[in-house]
């Protein structure tokens, strides 16, 4: 049967990598989480590059690049690939409120870009993928056959991304969480390369107000008529 590209871009903690992981299981489509490749690079960074939390040296991350190896690798009892740094599983160490305060500003750096959009261009070369990012539907796969844009009111997606940390018993402040939640949506928006905007041709979806089901469902039959 006909496989398509489905690109997912948005703002943070609109609910992106949920909803993707239910397609992919669904149509059994390879899922890419973008945001992961450019957290680990962040990780890469802060443990080599930053000094305290606002300096990066950005020429010294440039010319390592090369150093820097990722990869997914699928973990059958999670059900879905986990992000590898180095042959290392950093999965856990990437989803802190630390990286999220770094990540935007390592995201910016072309180089950096170029890389990795590179790299998510070879994972889709075979159609059959669901990724999200915030350049997906723009730069990655301009030609996607169907994209979503998601957004949500800041509120409700601090509110999801500060249960996710505290569930997993990280110590954070709600206020933090909001004040990330947003700055990273101004950098990401703003910045010069690839800025996170939605592309013309993809389809909004304002989830604020919405469950998980009722998304799910709306875009399967996005999907359905695509195939
Ligand atoms: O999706 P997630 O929230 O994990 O992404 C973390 C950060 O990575 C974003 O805030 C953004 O700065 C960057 N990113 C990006 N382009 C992508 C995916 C993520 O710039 N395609």
């Amino acid at each position: 049967s006909k496989k398509i590209t489905i690109a997912i871009d948005g703002f943070s903690s609109t609910g992106k990598s949920s909803i993707a992981k239910l397609i992919a299981k669904k149509y059994n489509y390879i899922y890419v989480d973008t945001g992961a490749m450019y957290r680990a690079v962040t990780l890469f960074a802060k443990q080599h590059f930053f000094v305290g939390k606002d300096f990066l040296d950005k020429e010294k991350l440039i010319s390592n690049l090369k150093d820097i190896s990722l990869s997914f690798q699928f973990n059958k009892q999670l059900g879905f690939a986990e992000m590898f740094l180095n042959g290392k599983n950093v999965e856990k160490e990437i989803r802190t409120l630390e990286i999220s305060q770094l990540v935007s500003k390592v995201a910016a750096i072309s180089e950096v870009r170029k890389k990795l959009v590179a790299e998510q261009q070879k994972m889709g070369e075979k159609s059959g993928v669901v990724m999200d990012g915030r350049d997906i539907g723009t730069v990655v796969f301009p030609n996607a056959e169907l994209k979503l844009f998601l957004t949500a009111s800041a509120d409700k997606r601090a509110t999801r991304r500060y249960k996710e940390l505290i569930d997993r018993g990280d110590k954070v402040s709600f206020k933090d969480i909001l004040f990330n939640v947003e700055e990273r949506d101004r950098i990401d928006s703003t910045r010069e390369d690839s800025p996170l905007i939605k592309a013309k041709d993809a389809v909004e979806i304002n989830n604020s107000d919405m469950g998980i089901k009722e998304q799910f469902e709306r875009i399967c039959s996005l999907i359905d008529r695509k195939l």
